[in-house]
């Protein structure tokens, strides 16, 4: 792996509400090496989505970062004005939204929404930004002629290719994917991470895989960081964490998806419900549903420990404290 393209360094993210603050993102850390597939996991409401929109500088408007460093190579995003972030966002780093393949403008021609872009943010002529759309088309898989194309005449896994293209058009080295294939079913699932991959490996892109779904980080990821409650309890290379996840969440997890390890095993739910981030528990925010809970876990937050090379999880069991 190259340099870094992305590091995110000690993220502090909350939500402001009538209710307080909500805590979606605590000091969480990790970097993307260059052509690197990262794969962000956990549960629904582990604070994914808003890492993604921190970096993208797209947070809601209650929504704060109130500590920490997002570096885009040398650059620290969040000291940066919306006019800065203006040559950074779609130019260094693009975003696959969750659920925009469903979002598409159904009365414009889908082309159009891709040259748009180019007409709009770089001044090119209608004729060449539609060239352009043709290219990245057959880039990601559709035939050019379908440019012409509305969103209604496009399959899901089509719409989904188009979606990926429009993330592409003005060549960032990163492309954050929120749930990619979530909506769609298995067979068009495992196409779509396989253009995600072929771009990785024909642009040299990095990517940042964020799903609810440890069966798609598997096919896909290099190295992959588990959230739970707003904050990083494992990361390592794909192949040691599923050989040997350290914390017992990972484990957890991984016990709910039979599929990934092959053999047919009972399919574990996790007992019990992530904790609300208006109030998370003190100590490590896992304790409640931890088999092996003990006392210090109800007092103290574990911080991450090293477990292997490239590989850190954040839990009492493993030492520190
Ligand atoms: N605009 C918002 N206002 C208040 N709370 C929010 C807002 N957006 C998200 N949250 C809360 O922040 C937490 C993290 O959400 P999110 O980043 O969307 O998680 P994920 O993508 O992992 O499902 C959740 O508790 C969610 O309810
Ligand atoms: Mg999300």
């Amino acid at each position: 792996m190259g340099r870094d393209v992305l590091r995110i360094e000690d993220l502090v993210v909350h939500y402001e509400t009538m209710a307080g603050p909500v805590k979606a993102v605590n000091h969480v850390s990790f970097s993307i090496g260059e052509g690197e597939i990262f794969g962000l996991a956990g549960e629904s409401g582990c604070g994914k989505t808003t890492i993604a929109l921190s970096i993208m500088k797209l947070l809601p408007y209650n929504g704060k970062i109130l500590s920490g460093r997002i570096l885009l190579g040398d650059v620290d995003v969040v000291l940066l004005t919306e006019e800065e972030m203006m040559e950074v966002r779609w130019k260094k780093v693009s975003m696959v939204f969750q659920g925009a393949m469903n979002a598409l403008n159904p009365v414009l021609r889908v082309g159009d929404q891709i040259a748009e872009v180019l007409v709009e943010k770089e001044g090119w002529s209608k004729e060449r930004a539609l060239e352009r759309a043709k290219e990245l088309f057959s880039l990601v898989g559709i035939d050019p002629s379908r440019v012409y194309d509305y969103p209604h005449e496009f399959s899901g896994g089509m719409r989904q290719r188009a979606i990926i293209a429009m993330a592409l058009v003005l060549n960032p080295q990163l492309v954050i994917a929120d749930e990619p294939v979530t909506a769609l079913d298995v067979v068009v699932q495992s196409k779509i991470l396989d253009l995600l991959k072929r771009l990785r490996d024909e642009l040299g892109i990095s990517v940042m895989m964020i799903t609810h779904d440890l069966s798609v980080i598997a096919e896909t990821s290099d190295r992959v960081g588990i959230m739970y409650a707003g904050r990083l309890v494992e990361h390592a290379r794909a192949e040691d964490l599923f050989g040997e996840p350290a914390h017992p969440y990972t484990k957890a997890l991984i016990n709910a998806f039979p599929s990934i390890v092959g053999e047919r095993k009972r399919f574990e739910a996790i007992r019990g419900d992530p904790p609300n981030l208006l109030n998370p528990p003190p100590g490590c925010p896992f304790h409640p549903r931890c088999p092996y809970a003990m006392d210090v876990c109800r007092e103290k937050v574990p911080k991450l420990v090293k477990v292997g090379e490239e590989h850190e999880a954040a839990c009492f069991l493993i030492g520190g404290a």
